[in-house]
């Protein structure tokens, strides 16, 4: 099976147990639209790759994680579009979740997500337990995914950041989106029985470098291009790179961060397959010297290509290593 359809494959199963015949019709039927079809997956790909260069030696467990870290990331992106936050009316190229299903259901269905993606977790671990396997890592799995969403340094703390009069935009960033990206590399090493501590700059250079990619799409892509509305930031007064630095500046510091975070991979036994792979997937969405110099996005940064592009090369670099069958 191929990387994309194993993710999709998990995300199904824990969906269904959250959806069966006693979950409120409506409720059910927002779950299943925050999270199919999916985004990027970039998250969860993250978080198998990690685990497939240490060996991958708890599949289900590796699963469990990558269908938690996006649910989370799909209650997040359900609760960013809220009027209350950037009231967004479009996500991934539809109505977003509270105008298809109105502001309770999208509130709830976040919840829900949320609380969904820690009980995937456990059941997986206590099944693990019940063959005997895994000692301390229940704990240590709970840690790095609470860390990632709550505060003072995970999500719900990056968006409180929002509703502060300044806000250091590095915090900000590492806090809102670099959180779920270091809870992905974490869970992937621990899964694999790695030292998940080591795997911490890893996941936050590249979380930071892809909200800054974020930010400069928002910024200079043309409306209608990205499946969700553009302009956010400056409309909201989000704190924003772009708006700080200023364009070439961006552009240079995502640059510099994805170095970083080439330089940051922790020696393990696909090291060298893991570092490539970062490289491919991080050139994707690096704004072209082009852009840089007219202030308009290309076509090849359209964020469906790079979705489909980051799909491919993730599915292209798992076969070609015969990690995924
Ligand atoms: C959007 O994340 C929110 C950010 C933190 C930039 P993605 O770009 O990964 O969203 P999807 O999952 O692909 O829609
Ligand atoms: C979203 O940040 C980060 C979350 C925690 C959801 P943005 O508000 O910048 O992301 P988009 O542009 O709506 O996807
Ligand atoms: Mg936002
Ligand atoms: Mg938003």
């Amino acid at each position: 099976m191929d990387a994309k359809n194993r993710i999709e494959n998990v995300l199904h199963s824990a969906l269904s147990r959250a959806t069966n015949y006693k979950c409120p019709p409506k409720l059910a039927e927002a779950l299943n639209y925050a999270v199919f079809p999916g985004g990027a997956r970039i998250r969860p790909k993250l978080c198998l790759a990690v685990a497939c260069a240490n060996g991958d030696i708890n599949p289900e467990l590796t699963d469990s994680a990558c269908a938690a870290i996006e649910m989370l990331h799909c209650a997040s992106l359900a609760h960013d579009d809220l009027p209350c936050f950037d009231n967004a009316d479009e996500r991934r190229g539809k109505p977003s979740l509270h105008i298809a299903f109105g502001e309770q259901i999208a509130l709830l269905a976040g919840d829900a997500l949320i609380v969904h993606a820690f009980e995937t977790v456990a059941l997986s671990i206590n099944e693990a337990h019940a063959q005997g396997l895994i000692e301390k890592r229940m704990p240590e799995m709970l840690t790095i995914l609470s860390t990632s969403v709550g505060a003072p340094s995970g999500i719900s703390a990056g968006q409180a950041w929002e509703c502060e009069e300044t806000a250091d935009i590095s915090t900000y960033h590492k806090t809102k989106t670099g959180s779920l990206f270091v809870a992905a590399t974490c869970s992937g090493a621990l899964t694999s029985g790695a030292s998940f501590e080591e795997w911490k700059p890893l996941g936050q250079y590249i979380g930071e470098a892809y909200q800054i990619a974020d930010d400069i799409l928002d910024a200079t892509a043309p409306a209608g291009s990205i499946g969700k509305p553009v302009r956010q930031d400056a409309s909201a007064n989000s704190p924003n790179i772009v708006a700080q630095r200023g364009i070439e500046w961006s552009i240079q510091h995502l640059k510099y961060l994805i170095g970083q975070a080439t330089m940051a991979v922790p020696d393990c036994p696909g090291r060298d397959w893991l570092r490539d792979l970062i490289i491919e997937e991080a050139n994707q969405f690096i704004p072209s010297e082009k852009e840089n110099s007219s202030g308009e996005v290309p076509a090849e940064i359209d964020s469906q290509l790079v979705i489909k592009q980051r799909l491919s090369t993730f599915d292209d670099a798992f076969k070609s290593r015969g990690i995924l069958a």
